[in-house]
C-alpha cells in the first residue's frame, strides 16, 4: 500500500516535469513503458512508474484520466516526455485574439472616417418637377402627354422614343440591343435608359430652362424606378392609365397601319403586354403604396380623358401643375 502511495507521488512528479529524487529502496517500480524505450536515456524522467506488485494496465485503471497515457505503436522511442505536452500554451490564443481584435478596430475606425455612400440625384426635386407617365402598351400615354405640353408647359420625354432614337443613331453600341429587345416587348437595360433619359433632361435644362418633366413610359421595372429616383430626381408622382387590354390590343393594331412600329404587331403586343402585367404593374404597386399614383380611366375618348387628367392633377400638384 505504502509503495503504491509513494509511487504515485513519483508519478505526479514526473507530470510537473520535476526532477525526481533517487527511489527509495523499497520502491520497486518498473516502467509500463520502460519496455519500449529502455534503450532511451532521455526518456527516463517521463516513464511511468508502475508499483511492482501491480500490473501495468491495473495501475493505469486507478490513475484520473489526465495523467493517463495512451501510446500507439509508432510513438516511444523519442516521444518527449508527456508532462510537457500535457501544460497547455495560452499565450498563441492571446496573440491571435489581440491581432484580431486590433485589426477589427482599425476596420471599424476606417469605416467611420469614410464619406457616407449615399448619391445624391443630379436634378433635385425641389427644383425640377418630374411626373412619371405609366399605363399599358396603348393606354394613351402619348396623347394625354402632347396635351398637357401644350397646356402647362412641360417637357415631355418619352422613353421608348428616346430608346428608338438611340437605336437609329449611326454608331451606337447599344442598337442591336434595343432594337431585339423592342421587338420582343421586353425591357432594356436600366442603364442605357436611365443615361439617355437624364442626358435629355440636361440638354432640355441648358436649352430650355425647363423645370418640368413628363417622363412618359417609365419607369417599366422596379430596378429604373429605384435607379432613376436615386441618381437622377425623385419623381413627384406616377399619372397611371389605366385602361382593359382588349381596348388597348384594337388601338395598337389601328396604330400599327400607319405607325411603322416593329412592336405594334399581334405577337410583339401579346408580349408587351405579358411585361407590363408582370414587369411593369409592380412598378405602378409600389407607387400606390407611397400614395403617390394619380390614376385616370383612359378606355374613353381623348378628350374625356384629359378632362379627368387636368382635374387630378390640379388636386394633386396645386401651383405645380
Ligand atoms: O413606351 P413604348 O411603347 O414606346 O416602348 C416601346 C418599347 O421600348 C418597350 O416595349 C420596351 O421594349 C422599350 N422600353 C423599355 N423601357 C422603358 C420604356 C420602353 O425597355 N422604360
Ligand atoms: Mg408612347
Amino acid at each position: 500500500m505504502a509503495a503504491t502511495a509513494s509511487g504515485r507521488q513519483a508519478w505526479r512528479q514526473l507530470l510537473r516535469n520535476t526532477p525526481r529524487g533517487p527511489a527509495p529502496k523499497q520502491q520497486q517500480y518498473r516502467s509500463a513503458f520502460s519496455r519500449q524505450i529502455s534503450s532511451t536515456t532521455t526518456q527516463a524522467s517521463s516513464r511511468r512508474a508502475v508499483p511492482q506488485s501491480q500490473s501495468p494496465s491495473a495501475f493505469l485503471r486507478q490513475q484520473p484520466l489526465a495523467q493517463r497515457s495512451y501510446s500507439s505503436g509508432s510513438q516511444g522511442k523519442n516521444t518527449p516526455p508527456r508532462s510537457n505536452s500535457n501544460q497547455v500554451k495560452f499565450w498563441p490564443f492571446l496573440i491571435v485574439i489581440a491581432l484580431g481584435s486590433g485589426g477589427y478596430m482599425l476596420l471599424v475606425n476606417r469605416r467611420k472616417e469614410m464619406p457616407p455612400t449615399t448619391t445624391t440625384p443630379a436634378f433635385s426635386p425641389t427644383d425640377v418637377t418630374v411626373l412619371f407617365v405609366l399605363g399599358g402598351p396603348g393606354a394613351g400615354k402619348g396623347t394625354q402627354c402632347a396635351r398637357l405640353v401644350r397646356d402647362y408647359h412641360f417637357t415631355h420625354l418619352s422613353a421608348g422614343d428616346l430608346l428608338r432614337a438611340e437605336q437609329d443613331r449611326p454608331g451606337s453600341q447599344y442598337g442591336q440591343l434595343i432594337r431585339d429587345c423592342i421587338k420582343d416587348g421586353a425591357i432594356v437595360p436600366l442603364e442605357v435608359t436611365v443615361a439617355l433619359l437624364e442626358n435629355a433632361m440636361r440638354d432640355a435644362i441648358t436649352s430650355s430652362g425647363t423645370k418640368k418633366f413628363l417622363i412618359d413610359g417609365f419607369p417599366r421595372k422596379m430596378d429604373q424606378a429605384l435607379k432613376f429616383e436615386e441618381v437622377v430626381c425623385p419623381a413627384k408622382l406616377v399619372l397611371f392609365y389605366d385602361c382593359p387590354e382588349a381596348e388597348m390590343e384594337k388601338r395598337l393594331l389601328e396604330r400599327g397601319k400607319t405607325s411603322g412600329r416593329a412592336d405594334d404587331n399581334a405577337d410583339s403586343i401579346r408580349k408587351r403586354f405579358r411585361t407590363f402585367i408582370e414587369t411593369s404593374m409592380p412598378v405602378v404597386d409600389h407607387y400606390e403604396k407611397e400614395d403617390r399614383v394619380v390614376k385616370v380611366d383612359s378606355t374613353s375618348t381623348p378628350d374625356e380623358v384629359y378632362a379627368a387628367t387636368q382635374e387630378k392633377l390640379k388636386k394633386a400638384l396645386g401651383d405645380k401643375l
